[in-house]
Order: C-alpha cells, then sequence, then structure tokens
C-alpha cells in the first residue's frame, strides 16, 4: 500500500491535497441535494455530464439551424467525419490503433453485430463461452444469436461460474473451461468486469487460451472502459464493444464504441451486416450496386454519424485526454482502496465486499453484500446525498470515479456508515 490509511478525516484531506487529479473535479456538473453538490458513486451506471457538453451540443444545433444540409460538410465540426473525430482519444483508451475502433449504434446492437461478424458455428465448432451471471442483455444476445443460427442454446453456451460458495470466478477455471471444450469452441465472450461483482478478467490470458485451441475472443467492455486501461492491439483481442455513457461520460443513449483487430479491419472479406456508412468513403455517394468495405473498423459503420448522441462524448473525451488514463488508474487504485480500508474497520456490520481484493482484479468499483439492512442502508445513503445503487438481494455497488470523486468523499460514506449501522 503506497501510503498509510487510518480512519482520520484530517487523512481524508490530506489525500485529497496531493491528489494532483482533485481539479478535474470542477469540470462536472453534480446533481443537488439539499443545496450541495451530491457525492457520486455511480459513474458505473452512468456517468456526470461535463460543463462543456452543453456548449458543444449547442454548437451542433446551431449549425443545423443555419446550414441544414450542408452541415455535413460546413459544420464547425463537419459531420460526415464525425466518427473519426472520436477515434484518437478512444483507441487510446482502450489500447488500440486508430484504425481499429469506431463508434456506432448502442452496446447491444454492435455486440450482435460483432458476433454475427466472429460467430460461424460449425459442425465441429458452435459453442460460445461466457461468465455466468453476466449482463442480462449480453445473455439474452448470445441466446438468440444461437437461435438465429437454428441452434440450441442448451448445447451451445457455456456458462463459466464460481466454484461452491465462492462468488467470483477463479482465472484457472476459466482456462480449463477453455480447454475442455477446444474442439468445440468457436467464441469467448466475457465482459471485462462483471457488472455485478466488479470482477475484472485477465483479457490476455483469456485471449491467449481461446486462441490457442482455435476459438476467437471478445469482451464486452462497458464497465472497463475509461475505468481501467486496456491494450487490445497487443493483446490481441479480436473483438470488443462498450457504452460510453459510464466512466467515459458520455450522457444516456450515447452512441456505442466498437473495437476489431486490424487484421480483419483491413481485410475486406470479413464478414458483417452493412450499410452506406461502412462502405469505401470515395465511392459511397456513387451510389452503385456491391458494397466495398472501408479497410479499417468503420467498415461496421452503417448508418449515417448520430451526431447528437456523440457530441457528448467528443466533448468528454477531451477530459480524458487531458488527465491520462495511466494517471486515472493510479488514483482509482489508491482510491478504491482507500475505500476497502475504510470499510474493512467496520467490524460491527455484517457484510461481505464480494469484489476480489487485488488492484489486478477490479476496477473503481466495489460491491458490497450486505446480510441484513442492505436497502435501508441505500436509502440512508441517498438521505445523505451520497448516490449508490442497489441490486436484490443486498447488493450495494459503490464507484468512486478518479475524475470527480475524492477521498473526503469516501470517508463521508464510511462515516454514514459507522454512525448509522
Ligand atoms: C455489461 C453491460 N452490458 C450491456 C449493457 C447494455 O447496454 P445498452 O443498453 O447500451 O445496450 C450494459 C448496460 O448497463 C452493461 O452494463
Amino acid at each position: 500500500m503506497p501510503f498509510e490509511f487510518d480512519t482520520s478525516l484530517h487523512t481524508a484531506q490530506a489525500l485529497d491535497a496531493a491528489d494532483t487529479l482533485a481539479h478535474f473535479k470542477q469540470q462536472f456538473y453534480f446533481p443537488q441535494h439539499n443545496g450541495k453538490d451530491v457525492i457520486y458513486f455511480c459513474g458505473n451506471s452512468l456517468g456526470l455530464q461535463p460543463k462543456t457538453v452543453e456548449a458543444a451540443v449547442q454548437q451542433e444545433l446551431n449549425d443545423w439551424k443555419t446550414l441544414a444540409i450542408a452541415g455535413f460538410s460546413k459544420a464547425k465540426t463537419p459531420w460526415l467525419y464525425y466518427q473519426e473525430y472520436i477515434k484518437p482519444s478512444l483507441a487510446k483508451i482502450v489500447g488500440a490503433k486508430e484504425n481499429e475502433v469506431t463508434v456506432m449504434n448502442t452496446l447491444t446492437v454492435n455486440l450482435h453485430l460483432l458476433l454475427l461478424s466472429f460467430y460461424k458455428p460449425t459442425k465441429q465448432r458452435y459453442k460460445i463461452m461466457m461468465e455466468a451471471g453476466a449482463f442480462p442483455s449480453d445473455q439474452y444476445a448470445v441466446e438468440t444469436l444461437v437461435k438465429h443460427f437454428g441452434l440450441n442454446p442448451d448445447d451451445c453456451i457455456v456458462e463459466i461460474a464460481p466454484r461452491e460458495n465462492e462468488k467470483i470466478l477463479r482465472e484457472e477455471d476459466i482456462i480449463n473451461a477453455i480447454q475442455q471444450n477446444a474442439e468445440t469452441l468457436a467464441v469467448v465472450m466475457f465482459g471485462g468486469i462483471n457488472y455485478y461483482t466488479g470482477q475484472l478478467f485477465n483479457m490476455q490470458n483469456i485471449t491467449a487460451a481461446a486462441h490457442k485451441v482455435g476459438a476467437v475472443a471478445g469482451f464486452d467492455l462497458a464497465h472497463v472502459a475509461g475505468n481501467v486501461p486496456v491494450q487490445l492491439h497487443d493483446w490481441n483481442v479480436d473483438f470488443a464493444c462498450w457504452c460510453n455513457y459510464k466512466y467515459l461520460n458520455g450522457g444516456p443513449g450515447c452512441v456505442g464504441g466498437l473495437y476489431v483487430h486490424e487484421k480483419y479491419a483491413n481485410d475486406i472479406n470479413t464478414p458483417r451486416l452493412a450499410g452506406w456508412w461502412g462502405n469505401e468513403e470515395s465511392i459511397r455517394f456513387k451510389m452503385e450496386k456491391g458494397f466495398i468495405p472501408k479497410t479499417n473498423a468503420s467498415g461496421w459503420n452503417i448508418s449515417t454519424a448520430q451526431v447528437l448522441n456523440t457530441v457528448s462524448l467528443k466533448a468528454s473525451l477531451a477530459i480524458f485526454d487531458e488527465a491520462d488514463m495511466n494517471e486515472l488508474r493510479k488514483k482509482s487504485i489508491q482510491l478504491t482502496a482507500y475505500l476497502e480500508f475504510l470499510l474493512k474497520q467496520l467490524n460491527n456490520l455484517s457484510f461481505e465486499i464480494i469484489t476480489p481484493s487485488s488492484a489486478d482484479e477490479r476496477g473503481a468499483q466495489l460491491c458490497l453484500y450486505f446480510t441484513k439492512h442492505g436497502k435501508a442502508i441505500h436509502d440512508k445513503m441517498i438521505e445523505n446525498g451520497i448516490v449508490v445503487d442497489y441490486r436484490e438481494p443486498g447488493v450495494i455497488r459503490v464507484a468512486p470515479a478518479p475524475l470527480y470523486c475524492s477521498y473526503e468523499n469516501v470517508f463521508q460514506f464510511y462515516e454514514i456508515l459507522k454512525n448509522n449501522f
């Protein structure tokens, strides 16, 4: 532990005073509670609004008002190329080359599209492996994909569950399961961080194990993007998608992110469902028969750039360019460790931290399973202006996002727990 934590307010304030990223908090709007900013630990669901978003949206509205169709080429940021403006920042955040990322649609839609590109079931290879308890939308996507091919989900979907009396998955069990299904496995598709437990999976090792048996590996990075730095390209990950409204603060329903390794992105023969926006740019407006994909991840773009739900992301990513993911991660590791330290002092409360205790196996989020009073504790937090979420049967998820959460915020959460329960 780089810093000797203790339970005093003074220490929280000293940690804040030493925090070189503390000033970023001022770049966000906070909901108000009794005339004060709330303490916001829900960035794992929906990030806060950067103050720059309003003017950026207004700019696009003005350009639409004054230019109409001409905005595609004459807007301040011409709409024709809108995905392009996002790529440099997003590529850095997910450790990809710029030609490997794009933005389009929303997360579950992109997961469907990517699975249609990468799941090619044969008599021999037809199984998809995922974590048991994956986010429901991912489960539905995989279930309906398999049915779409006329196959039975019970035969094709392999779910890896924690061992009896355990709450998180052991990596060795994932790797063993991949090896045990070596002959029949087509795709391994995991959430990079499980939404419920906060467990961060070793995507590099999972990808290597999948490749070793001849399968491909893809990840839903909803809880990873903007939370934990990853190296998708270097780890040889085949495909990934994520939403941009959690840690990346792009706003509700914001455009989703997509990654395909360049070995597929550059190859016009990689199968995909297409639309005109993914067509080779120089001939798109010839309106001719025959789809010729762009030779980068934009070859997966289907429809016209979604300017109004991309502009907020564009504004938000400028903050990530300034803050740097590695710096954010350093703070995040310490902030979450501080939260964990304080929670461990509360011996009289009956709860368990489900999330792994190693920084290598978690991001910003800790999941607390309360055997008693879970809902009452959640309600007490809300009453006191601390926004956390609650999931039955007794889980409170607390996500101190390093861009706008402080050590004193974490201390206040602890104080309420200590003094009320
Ligand atoms: C892990 C995960 N996957 C998928 C989704 C669904 O995302 P969307 O509604 O943007 O398709 C979510 C939403 O919170 C999620 O957390």
